[in-house]
């Protein structure tokens, strides 16, 4: 009995002290939270230490001069106890404040903030960040490069990734996603789109000034959140489950490419529905597309619920199959964003793949004729494209051709090698699960492994990870 009896006392003990060390470890300092959120391509995008729920981004833009005023109020949980924390943001900043009192900040580098509240912030609890700013965003340099787009008639906070240092702070990276309210004020006859639903629509708030407002109350990436400001047409419209439907056109296109752009960009509403069928109900409560000048960026951007298209997208005629692949990113990206850059191919090759898809729909070519033609025509074996991998094509290739072309190989010989049914179950699963959320390449493998019982260890090294084109023969064949 005795000797029992002290071993339990011993027991005890030793439970009370792993007790108190963690009462010590509550009570241990505040830290500084980390100044990125570890992403392995952009080691300093994102922070840590804690979790934005909602930005009020309250704006006013002088068109004449590119001059941007205004006040950001973050909503965010603390991750951790907190000392300090870092913003990502590049403009000249007046004045932070943290929960009510006036918070002292430094400039880390050329786009992060380190904010330093009056008095600590203990884990768990909610923080009010109120951070008021003043600059020319054109002429901000970060990171080597500028973002903010000036145009003839406005300017465009549309790029991928960086773009949100140069007009909002941030935790900028798609794991950190939040709801937005994005409220401007421009000269009157300034139109100003950006993601979700309308609230104020060109409200005159001052004599020669109104004020746009728009909300996304859905979870949203920063790098997805967008100002068009310029001339544009606009077209109001509302989707048969009731959200509204907003396009936009620069008044700068000439007449037949404005037609062009309508005749493509008009059909978002029956080509959401028809991607909804493919991969599943559609994640958010409003739609639209906005169409620049030509060359104004250069690029289309899957902005949520708003793809912005550029003009000379359209110059040769309609472009369906540019449409498609922006909607399709509304699953692919958007609602399920990425967990690392690094895995850029989960959104642009099942993007990519969205238009063979279509296209097969359209009567215009089936997948396997796209595939055959990709794989044999547009990069034969000796293209330079086969050296760059899809799974890890480097921080400064994040788009090349290769996350396109040889993404959606992948995503094709994937549905070879499961089969339709399997296949089309694990897209509509990944998007179910990981809805509003975020997702890597391994999370998708395992979803798919298992869904389809097959093993993709030697499938995907080889489309994602291995230099060279691929032995078709090979690379489609079931692992047993
Ligand atoms: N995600 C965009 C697309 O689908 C590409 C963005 C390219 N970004 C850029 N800065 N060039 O097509
Ligand atoms: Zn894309």
């Amino acid at each position: 009995m005795r000797p029992m009896l002290s071993r339990t006392v011993a027991v005890t003990a030793a439970v009370l002290t792993v007790v108190l060390g963690v009462q010590a470890g509550a009570q241990a300092a505040p830290t500084p939270g980390s100044p990125g959120i570890g992403d392995v391509y952009y080691p300093e995008y994102g922070n840590g230490g804690y979790d934005v729920g909602h930005y009020d981004i309250r704006l006013r833009y002088y068109p004449d001069t590119d001059r941007l005023t205004g006040t950001t109020t973050i909503l965010a949980t603390a991750t951790q106890d907190l000392s300090a924390f870092n913003l990502d943001f590049a403009l000249a900043t007046q004045s932070v404040r943290v929960n009510n009192r006036a918070a002292t900040f430094t400039r880390q580098g050329d786009h992060e903030l380190v904010v330093t509240p009056a008095r600590p912030i203990s884990k768990g609890s909610q923080v009010t960040v109120v951070v008021q700013y003043d600059d020319i965003p054109s002429q901000v340099v970060a990171s080597g490069f500028t973002s903010w787009n000036r145009t003839a008639d406005g300017a465009l906070a549309v790029n991928e990734p960086e773009i949100a240092w140069w007009w909002y702070p941030s935790n900028d990276h798609p794991t950190d996603k939040a709801s937005f309210d994005v409220s401007v004020l421009v000269p009157d006859g300034v139109e100003v789109i950006s993601n979700g639903t309308p609230t104020r629509w060109a409200q005159q708030a001052l004599v020669g000034w109104d004020r746009w407002s728009w909300r996304q109350e859905r979870p949203q990436a920063t790098y997805l959140t967008f100002l068009a400001i310029g001339d544009f047409d606009t077209y109001r419209d509302t989707s048969a489950d009731g959200s509204p439907i907003v396009t936009a056109y620069d008044t700068r296109l000439d007449a037949t490419t404005a037609a062009a752009a309508r005749a493509s960009v008009e059909r978002t509403d029956e080509i959401i529905d028809w991607a909804a069928g493919k991969f599943g109900p559609y994640a958010f409560t409003a739609r639209g597309g906005v169409v620049t000048g030509i060359n104004d960026q250069g690029f289309a951007l899957e902005t949520q619920t708003r793809p912005v298209y550029d003009g000379v997208s359209f110059t040769r005629g309609t472009n369906n199959s540019l449409v498609v692949h922006e909607l399709a990113h509304q699953w692919f990206g958007d609602s399920v964003a990425l967990g690392q850059w690094k895995d850029i191919w989960l959104n642009e090759g099942f993007a990519s793949y969205a238009q063979w898809l279509w296209s097969e729909d359209q009567n215009e070519g089936t997948a396997d004729e796209i595939a055959d033609y990709v794989y044999s025509v547009a990069h034969p074996a000796d293209d330079p494209f086969w050296q760059v991998l899809p799974g890890d094509p480097g921080p400064t290739r994040l788009f090349h051709s290769a996350v396109y072309d040889r993404g959606a190989l992948t995503v094709h010989h994937l549905r070879k090698l499961v089969g339709d049914e399997a296949f089309f179950a694990i897209l509509q699963a990944w998007t179910g699960t990981n809805r509003d959320g975020d997702g890597t390449t391994p999370e998708f493998q395992a979803l798919a492994e298992k869904i389809s019982g097959v093993d993709l260890d030697a499938f995907l090294a080889t489309w994602l990870y291995t230099p060279g084109r691929p032995d078709l023969g090979v690379t489609t064949l079931s692992v047993p």
